[in-house]
């Protein structure tokens, strides 16, 4: 048992183990853990994290106390996204490994009662897929219509600005359209030129895709994240004078829609998530998915959807099980508090009674129907203590100890991103060569070509840039952080000496520690993942508390998510919870009642029974 704790962090997850019947939604008390390959383990020196990396340090997962793992592409790739831009679905890319290590993967994993959740990448391939290629090369190639081609506007020279066949901008700068003077025609791709996005409306796409995703099973992975699943239905017109459907103009210089924080452009492009999320057939084609991949197949299988721009109401319907969609969604509400009028760029304070807003409605949204991914950061979002808590020395640990509790005890699946149990914040860069993505390159580019300020727009980035996440995982104090004996792809945490995995695992009062005990609760207190919630104390400014019920047994969380010391809970009903039993704590020693007041950051969980 782990001191601070009444549940054994050894306890193996009952709904998941091969051991009990696993129940078909095992997922809701189980907790994913996110690998993005580049950054997790270099086995070869290379700089690169890898397969075999990942191999080295399973028995760092078992410890943890983690279901499942979801990792990030490795796939054979250009890496112009950092393999979001696939070339070949069915191989693993030579810079992470083989597939035989994959294989592998998967057997050691499944060995430890752990399952394998690979990332989908279908709503673009990369422009060196085969079937990209093939398409390109001429206008009555049997793959032509697998993505979009479209001619230039009439009127305008092709290739000039204004000449795109719409005025939709990309997700990472610039228009959505790119011409190939090969064939005179422009393709679509909502991110980066060498992401084209695939024609869903094709049959033969779909038919190939989930052929794939087939294959995929047959190997024995235990499902799919899939990124950005509800871009893949586009608003389409009537067929066009060319044997096409069209696609719509939108409206230039309008609002920014708020729900894609990465086009900002909006003085030039239209607002381009009107035409591409949660589109008009994305839910036949979910179903279509289902019945044609996972439907006969032993139940259980995780579908996990990526979907920027989802309203709860559109979330219920992806995760109502009877629709046999998605089992849970990554909604975007919350990683967007922080964003002005102006976008994703335009950085405002993220308060704590907006995120308790959000989450709360979220929280009531899918309390009858439908079941959410709980996270606060992934390989695409800043670091979570340096933007939901604090990464002051002072208390970085203990705001990372807060907000996993507050996290790992709402309703849904709650997601570890690699290095938030150690609770790494954002490393603090502070020149532009020490970025590698193209999300951040690209807007600087632009950014400072429009006459922005250089100095504002590296602040910006450094804040909320994605490589923030990407920097190397520190094992240890060593040179290369355990991480490699090599040159890091990217540059190491300034923190690695001291915030790495070696001085956290053995040490009961680290965050690691605290990350176990959250989901050893998860495992063994049924309340965790199947009880209702009920926000408390919705208006104070500090405190995020809240109550779950199941059965005959309550558990109340009380968080002080602010840097004020003595916060008194002053909620009249927190009286009846006087003889409740402290669960978790997160200040080392304490045997706190629900009353006490809370010092920075602290947090706390009881249980009445
Ligand atoms: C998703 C991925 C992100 C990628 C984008 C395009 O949002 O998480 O990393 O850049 O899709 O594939």
């Amino acid at each position: 048992m782990i001191e601070g704790c009444s549940v054994s962090p050894a306890d193996p997850n009952p709904d998941v183990h091969p051991g009990s019947v696993a129940r078909p939604d095992w997922w809701k008390s189980a907790v994913v853990y996110q690998v993005y390959p580049r950054s997790f383990a270099d086995s070869d020196g290379d700089g690169v994290g890898d397969l075999g990396g990942i191999l080295d340090h399973l028995d760092y997962l078992e410890l943890l106390g983690v279901d499942v793992v979801w990792l990030s592409p490795v796939y054979r790739s250009p890496m112009a996204d950092n393999g979001y831009d696939i070339s070949d679905y069915h191989d693993v890319d030579p810079l992470f490994g083989t597939l035989e290590q994959l294989d592998e993967l998967i057997a050691q994993l499944h060995a430890r009662d752990m399952k394998l959740v690979m990332d989908l990448v279908v709503n673009h391939t990369s422009s060196a897929h085969a079937w990209f290629v093939e398409s390109r090369s001429s206008t009555d190639n049997p793959k032509r219509d697998w993505y979009w081609w479209r001619s230039p506007r009439p009127g305008h020279e092709p290739g000039s600005p204004g000449a795109e066949p719409t005025n939709w901008g990309s997700a990472f700068s610039g228009p959505a359209w790119t011409y190939d003077d090969r064939t005179g025609e422009y393709y679509l791709h909502v991110f980066t030129p060498h992401q084209p996005d695939l024609n869903w409306e094709n049959p033969e796409v779909r038919q190939a895709v989930y052929a794939m995703m087939r294959d995929w099973l047959d190997r024995g992975v235990d499902g799919f994240r899939m990124d950005v699943i509800n871009v893949i239905s586009k608003v389409v017109g009537p067929v066009g004078a060319d044997g096409r459907v069209t696609l719509p103009d939108g409206v230039v210089g309008g609002e920014r829609d708020p729900r894609w924080p990465g086009v900002v452009d909006t003085d030039v492009f239209a607002d381009t998530p009107a035409f591409v999320l949660n589109g008009p057939r994305v839910h036949e084609f979910l179903q279509e998915m289902h019945r044609q991949v996972f439907a006969g197949r032993p139940p259980g299988l995780l579908k996990v959807g990526e979907t920027p721009g989802c309203p709860v109401e559109e979330a219920v319907l992806y995760t109502d099980p009877s629709r046999d969609e998605l089992d849970m969604v990554f909604q975007f509400e919350h990683v967007d508090l922080d964003s002005g009028p102006k976008g994703k760029w335009d950085i405002r304070p993220m308060t704590m009674l907006r995120l308790k807003e959000s989450f709360g409605r979220w929280q009531n949204g899918l309390a009858e129907v439908g079941w959410n991914s709980l996270y606060l950061g992934n390989h695409d979002q800043p670091r979570c203590v340096s933007r939901f808590g604090s990464d002051a020395p002072e208390h970085r640990e203990q705001s990372a100890k807060a907000l996993a509790t507050v996290l790992h005890l709402h309703r849904g699946t709650p997601y570890i991103y690699q290095g938030d149990e150690l609770g790494m914040g954002n490393p603090g860069f502070t020149r532009l060569e020490q970025l590698r993505d193209v999300e951040s390159l690209n807007h600087y580019a632009t950014a400072v070509a429009r006459g922005e300020n250089p100095a504002d727009v590296s602040r910006a980035l450094a804040y909320k840039g994605r490589d923030n996440a990407r920097v190397p995982m520190p094992w240890d104090a060593s040179t290369g952080a355990g991480f490699t004996t090599g040159t890091p792809w990217l540059d190491l945490h300034p923190l690695s000496g001291s915030v790495n995995a070696a001085a956290q695992v053995d040490d009961p009062d680290s965050v690691f520690s605290h990350y176990r005990r959250l989901i050893a609760l998860r495992h063994a207190e049924p309340c965790v993942a199947h009880g209702t919630f009920r926000m408390l104390l919705a208006n104070h400014e500090q405190l995020y508390c809240f109550e779950r019920s199941f059965d005959d047994t309550r558990l109340l969380v009380v968080a002080n998510l602010s840097s004020t010391a003595d916060v008194v809970p002053d909620l009249s009903e927190l009286v009846a919870w006087s003889s409740a039993e402290p669960l978790i704590a997160s200040v080392p020693g304490s045997s706190p009642t629900p009353t006490d007041p809370l010092a920075p950051w602290e947090s706390r969980v009881f249980r009445l029974t």
